[in-house]
């Protein structure tokens, strides 16, 4: 590679070129031209092929067609390469700030037309809104600049290069530039020309930019504007039709703050918008106006004068086809689900996302973190050393940056903070963002996680603090130190608001103790919440080898370096299905909270400023499931956060059923985000009267024998069940395994640990130690009676002195056939257990079981650490819908507190199970699936799991929580399941 092109693609500048200062991106009645569409394209797999392509006359037949905008890896079916995953890895040497000669690098070419009467226009400028990761342009064979910040917005003047008629624009853009060391992002490695390319006109009296800054105080608004144009622009006039403003500003001098009667403020829950004009004779631009004051008194952070509390995702912007492209149909249905999870806030990890996305989140609203492009986290490989963060050769870059970011999206009102970036540890570039920040917008404070010691910025922000760790962040006059800080940083830190940039990590089966969190936020005023780390995974849509599509994560793609599965962790899987945690989410966050007491439910508004004059509330009652009664609950309207005690309607109770009282929140009227009728916050009461738990019958008379008999619908053959209700059927067999959660596959970080982890080593990796996925029995007894079998097992492992004595008796009880299962293990067990189940196969036969039908918890997979969604009542499911497909097949679809459970092949009901509560009243779970916990271990995806029609019933005593400790807090001790002895009763009878 020349020594000049060498410099150009490892230049720690940001580019030249582009037009500074960066402004808006302004909705402009100027006439403009998308350059979206096909573009001619060439990929070469180095950056020192010549320029000569750039030339007005080259002849690009010979090239292919790519669309503008996408990622050439995502395009051609790998043809143009493929995407890479890395979280924190950098794939190429940590060379700072140099990048290897194999540096793919697309070559785009197209043509476009300039009207006649573009020619009165002052100037033609060329609009890049996000190309990745450093590009230059020639116009008709001109080399107009260059820029990098693949995330952001840049401009070129490219005036002088155009011209009535055709024209051509050449674009060369590297995947691999000194930019690459600040855009370490935990995400698919994608590059191109990703967002739109527009050719913008600015006319002769134009609006350079404009930033229409508001308050709101006191039921006043407030506008402070700044427009920038020529002196020859003015008069500008500002016009909100709907407030009666049209102000008139003769020149520059005049323009000035305006106070606004009359007004609404601007929340994420009322998101009053007002549409406003700024407009000189050449030109007009629109806004919606939206009027909140953003501040920070003492550790509070307030907007509009009250608290805010986050209830947030961290938003990639990621689909399973496009990669980074944005689709605004998508977005939108992506933010009206968030709304309907009961989601207020986004934090756009970790880069500005396409400018019509803070449109809609402005206009469905949200509060927003708005997040510079910017991420050095590789360099934790070598102690940060070299670390552009705090090396001067940066500051330009890291300036523009910012100022790209704050430019480009000054004007919403739902961004409420700016972060200066992820992860890039800590130096002088980023005090100096912040100062630049804090100096040109004073109504929004600055975050930044990294900032641990709360040098530069204005929030304390961390992120996967334990549940401890967080309830110590909130008390008042706590005295221990910060992580990572002094005393007295301790204390200023304490001065300030705390949030959670991210936590709960949603990587597969997860997380647990969405609910521990929440409930520290009422608490602690000065919890602020968080950010759930994240709202969706990022799986590729692929295909494998026989053509089954499925999502493809790190490594499937063949990469040198990845970082498999983690960028899959999500509360909504790759192709737009809610998980389970998402549920558990919207129930733990729901605004508004029911508190029973005896004849009586005290409601409470936990919204931010909005009442409950938008919902309606409702209540029905079932008796074990069945709906007996309902009615509409006259509740007055609550102002937020205060409560209203309501009287709970007369139901009727059943003498010989579960009686439950069940009240829903829902929407009064349609929003723009879900239907009249939507549950916004549901609550359960159990009305029932106790009913005697049948108690176990003392049996003598056992005799040994050959354990060959009939006992109702069980046929035994040696003791061990072979038919079931004339269906071919073996159990039950100790199951101690659960496919491993990512959680589970994750290695104690030694910190939060109980007795029962290693630092360094997996649950996943403990089970395996003590063959929990390969127990073995060995039968020690075998005797019967006239209507009851009695068998007892001892299950190990091979290589293990451990063991668990397994006893169980099946009998006849009142002509049903019942089973009792005693589970005792021995002294030794040193792990926490994942599951205490017992296991039932139910081979294909004629018909497979491919249904259940249960009155327990559901709908939805419950366990102990995330129960919140579930609710007591009557479900029904398809086998396959009683798993979620997990992007890394896990332990999934397990239903708990379990009262009776009917398996069903197609419309034919196959068993009738009663679950017996045991003497503390404990009830056990379900899991019925196509695959055993082994089966499912062994698949890395979905379509790896084998074709089959046995069924495979697990009835748990007992499962261990999910936790989050894939990135994160191990399961609360209170959820860990110990090795322990449990007793499982179930009365079977046909269906
Ligand atoms: C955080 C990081 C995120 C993501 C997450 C784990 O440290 O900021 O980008 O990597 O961990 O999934």
């Amino acid at each position: 590679m020349s020594s000049e092109l060498s410099a150009y693609v490892s230049d720690t500048a940001p580019g030249r070129g582009a037009l500074r200062p960066a402004r808006s991106w302004l909705h402009s009645d100027a006439p403009s031209r998308s350059l979206n569409g096909p573009w001619r394209f060439r990929l070469s797999p180095t950056a020192s092929v010549a320029e000569d392509f750039a030339a007005e006359g080259f002849d690009d037949h010979g090239w292919d067609s790519i669309p503008v905008p996408s990622h050439w890896v995502l395009q051609g079916d790998g043809i143009y390469g493929r995407p890479i995953y890395t979280n924190i890895q950098f794939p190429f040497p940590i060379d700072p700030p140099h990048v290897p000669d194999e540096n793919p690098t697309g070559d785009y070419r197209r043509h476009f037309d300039i009207p006649a009467d573009w020619s009165d226009a002052a100037r033609v400028v060329l609009r890049f809104d996000g190309v990745e990761s450093l590009f230059k342009v020639w116009v008709n064979g001109v080399e107009i600049g260059s820029a990098s910040g693949s995330r952001l917005a840049h401009e070129f003047d490219v005036t002088s290069a155009v011209r009535t008629g055709d024209n051509v624009v050449a674009v060369r853009a590297h995947q691999w530039s000194a930019a690459s060391y600040v855009e370490d992002q935990d995400q698919w490695w994608l590059p191109g020309i990703f967002r739109d390319v527009t050719l913008i006109t600015r006319p002769a009296g134009g609006i350079e930019d404009v930033w229409l800054r508001t308050g709101f105080d006191d039921g006043h608004g407030h506008i402070d504007p700044e427009v920038t144009a020529d002196a020859a622009a003015f008069p500008v006039t500002l016009r909100i039709p709907e407030l009666g403003i049209e102000q008139v500003w003769a020149t520059a001098a005049d323009v000035a703050p305006l106070d606004v009667a009359g007004v609404q403020p601007w929340s994420a829950e009322q998101p009053r918008l007002y549409d406003a004009t700024v407009s000189t004779a050449a030109e007009s631009i629109a806004l919606r106006v939206g009027f909140r004051t953003v501040e920070i008194r003492r550790d509070r952070f307030l907007v509009n004068g009250r608290r805010v509390v986050f209830h947030g995702v961290n938003r990639h912007e990621v689909h399973p086809q496009r990669g980074r492209v944005f689709d605004e149909e998508h977005a939108r249905a992506d933010l009206a689900r968030m709304k309907r999870f009961n989601v207020n806030a986004i934090r756009t990890s970790h880069y500005p996302p396409h400018p019509r996305l803070l449109d809609l989140a402005d206009e469905l609203g949200f509060w927003v973190v708005l997040e510079c492009d910017l991420e050095t986290h590789g360099f934790d490989k070598v102690d940060w050393a070299g670390n552009p963060s705090d090396d001067p050769a940066w500051r330009a870059a890291y300036l523009d940056r910012i100022q790209r970011t704050v430019e480009r999206d000054k004007n919403h009102p739902s961004i409420v903070i700016w972060s200066l970036g992820n992860e890039a540890g800590t130096g002088s570039n980023l005090a100096a963002m912040s100062a630049w920040v804090h100096a040109r917008d004073a109504g929004r404070p600055v975050h930044y996680e990294g900032d641990y010691t709360g040098e530069y910025t204005d929030i304390y922000s961390r992120m996967y603090a334990t549940v401890l760790e967080t309830e110590q962040l909130g008390t008042e006059g706590a005295r221990s130190t910060l992580m990572n800080c002094t005393p007295a940083q301790s204390a200023r830190q304490r001065t300030k608001p705390f949030l959670l940039c991210e936590y709960a990590h949603a990587m597969g089966n997860g997380p647990g103790a969405l609910d521990q969190y929440e409930a520290l936020v009422h608490e602690y005023p000065r919890l602020h919440g968080g950010f759930v780390w994240e709202w969706r995974d990022h799986g590729i849509l692929t295909t494998a080898p026989d053509g089954t599509p499925y999502y493809a994560y790190g490594g499937d793609f063949g990469e040198v370096l990845h970082d498999g599965n983690f960028v899959m962790d999500g509360m909504l899987l790759s192709n737009d299905v809610p998980t389970p945690s998402l549920h558990e989410y919207k129930a733990v966050v729901q605004p508004v909270r029911f508190v029973f007491d005896g004849d009586t439910v005290a409601i409470t508004n936990l919204r931010h400023s909005a009442d409950t004059s938008d919902l309606r509330f409702r209540w029905r009652v079932e008796h074990d499931g069945t709906p007996v009664d309902s009615g509409a609950l006259e509740v007055p309207v609550v102002t937020a956060g205060e409560s209203q005690r309501v009287p709970l309607p007369k139901i009727p109770v059943s003498p010989d059923a579960e009686t439950w009282l069940t009240i829903d929140a829902v929407l009064a009227a349609g929003t723009p985000w879900a239907p009249e009728e939507h549950v916004i916050a549901t609550a359960q009461l159990d009305r029932s009267i106790p009913r005697p738990v049948p108690a176990v019958r003392l049996r003598t008379g056992w005799q040994p024998g050959d354990g060959t008999l009939t006992l109702g619908i069980a046929e035994f053959a040696n003791g061990s069940l072979v038919r079931l209700a004339g269906r071919a059927a073996t159990g039950p067999r100790l199951e101690l395994f659960r496919a491993p959660t990512d959680n589970d596959e994750s290695p104690s970080d030694g910190v939060e640990e109980s007795d029962a982890s290693i630092a360094g080593v997996s649950n996943a990796d403990l089970w395996r130690r003590d063959g929990l996925h390969r127990l073995t029995t060995r039968r020690i007894s075998l005797e019967r009676t006239a209507d009851a079998l009695r068998t007892t097992d001892k299950v190990s492992a091979a290589n293990s002195a451990l063991s668990v004595m397994v006893e169980s008796v099946w009998s006849l009880e009142d002509d049903e056939l019942e089973l009792r299962v005693e589970i005792e293990p021995s002294g030794g067990w040193r792990t926490v257990w994942p599951r205490i189940g017992i296991r039932f196969d139910l081979p294909d036969g004629t018909a497979p079981v491919d249904g259940a039908e249960w009155f327990g918890l559901g709908p939805l997979e419950s366990y102990p650490d995330s129960l919140r969604a579930a609710r007591t009542g009557h479900f029904s499911s398809t086998i396959g819908d009683l798993s979620v497909d997990y992007a890394r097949p896990q332990e999934t679809g397990h239903r708990s507190q379990l009262r009776r459970l009917t398996l069903a092949s197609g419309d034919t009901e196959v068993l009738r199970i009663v679950a017996i509560p045991d003497t503390h009243g404990r009830r056990p779970g379900f899991t019925l699936s196509r695959h055993t916990p082994q089966q499912i271990t062994q698949a890395g995806h979905p379509f790896e799991l084998p074709d089959t029609t046995t069924s495979h019933l697990i009835i748990d005593a007992a499962q261990h929580g999910l936790g989050s400790r894939a990135c994160g807090p191990d399961v609360w001790p209170e959820f860990a399941l110990r090795p322990e002895s449990r007793t499982i009763r179930l009365r079977i009878t046909e269906g």
